[in-house]
């Protein structure tokens, strides 16, 4: 069987698998078990607001999720749109009551991040800086101790092409390392329980960043710095080689630590203009990156399954379909805009379930 057949068969099989499956078991819409139920660790999506009064997401979100991120609200660029002295938590404060009514975790993001802030923190000098930064960590993660249960406290810290770690407003204050290390000891000041985890993203598809984000984590580690889990954000591309996205998750697998696939998505879009590829060979490509993703997940241990998370539930939740580039057809998630299994969610729960 050539490679094109064995990745068709790999996308119907499971429909097969789930025909037998809903002929036996009472499973809901599409044969597909609740992902919730079959994912070791959580099955976790990202949440805004506008979610929360949107009836086909909440029958979704209540079938399949354990966890929830918000996806922009718990960030800077909400948080402080009203100055440094007027936080507003109110959206954050909806989505953590509607999480802790529906049992499902929450999982903060993000605190400290180099592409958010800049304006607020605009014109501290160091001892106004320095209160600020400290400040905000400890009201935010204060605010949600008990109810947010892991924190991305730094997000993205490495450099695009892994030569290095980013410059921003907060290294320029405390260092490359210095900034995260901040963040990680105040964030555990601020709630001693909630796991704190480092999270970044094309770690699968830039070798030379997955490399830098495990020096940065050997470095940090062995300073002392309160870190307990790793977060790869996972948003893979269809064309990342075979191989290199189990490659990368045994090396981060090595520090031992709590792993989240924390913001899953593969888009079927590709730099390419002249990529001619249609629709099912791309799906098929997404089909193998996802399986390959789900079954390293699946060879952890079970310690280390901390949660999989897809960036959102349906297509047209789909951070990539709400951008100009946006051609009304990627289908980057595992549910489509009407809420059906698209194949990412079978190959998600043929994964889960071997
Ligand atoms: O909903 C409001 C709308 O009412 C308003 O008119 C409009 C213009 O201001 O803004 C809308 O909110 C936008 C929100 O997305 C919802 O679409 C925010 O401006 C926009 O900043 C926000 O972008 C988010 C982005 O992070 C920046 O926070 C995306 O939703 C979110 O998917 C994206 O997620 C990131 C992760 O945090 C980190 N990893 C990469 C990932 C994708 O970029």
């Amino acid at each position: 069987m050539n490679r094109r057949a064995l990745l068709t068969s790999l996308a119907v099989a499971p429909l097969i698998a789930g025909c037998r499956r809903s002929a036996v078991a009472s499973t809901p819409r599409g044969g597909l078990p609740p992902l919730r139920t079959i994912t070791p660790g959580a099955f976790g999506t990202c949440v805004q607001v506008a979610n929360l009064t949107d009836p086909a997401w909440l029958d979704l979100a209540r079938t399949h999720v354990s966890q929830l991120t918000p996806e922009w609200e718990m960030k800077m660029e909400y948080i402080l749109a009203d100055g440094l002295d007027r936080l507003r938590l109110d959206r954050t404060d909806r989505i953590a009551r509607f999480a802790a009514d529906n049992g499902m975790a929450l999982h903060g993001h993000t605190l400290i991040w180099y592409s958010q802030g800049q304006e607020a923190f605009a014109g501290l000098d160091n001892a106004a800086f320095d209160r600020a930064f400290d400040g905000y960590i400890a009201t935010v993660a204060g605010h949600y101790r008990g109810k947010v249960q892991s924190w991305d406290v730094v997000n993205e810290p490495i450099l695009d092409d892994g030569s290095g770690l980013r410059d921003c407003h907060w290294s320029r204050r405390y260092g490359q390392d210095g900034y995260i290390r901040r963040a990680f000891d105040e964030a555990r000041i601020a709630d001693p329980e909630a796991v704190l985890f480092l999270n970044e993203y094309n770690l699968e598809g830039v070798p030379a960043k997955g490399a830098q984000f495990l020096r940065l984590v050997e470095r940090l580690l062995k300073a002392g710095c309160p870190l307990q889990g790793l977060g790869t954000q996972s948003h893979l591309w269809i064309d990342i080689p075979d191989g290199q996205i189990a490659a990368f998750m045994h090396e981060l697998a090595q520090f031992g630590l709590p792993i989240h696939v924390s913001e899953l998505d593969v888009s079927l879009r590709t730099d390419s203009a002249l990529d001619l590829r249609g629709q099912q060979y791309r799906l098929s490509l997404q089909t193998a990156r996802v399986t390959e993703l789900a079954e390293v997940y699946m060879r952890l241990p079970a310690a280390q399954r901390f949660a999989f998370t897809t960036w959102g539930l349906r297509d047209t939740d789909s951070w990539y379909r709400r951008d100009d580039k946006d051609d009304g057809k990627d289908r980057p998630l595992p549910f489509d805009a009407a809420g059906q299994p698209n194949p990412m969610a079978r190959a998600l729960a043929t994964a889960f379930q071997t």
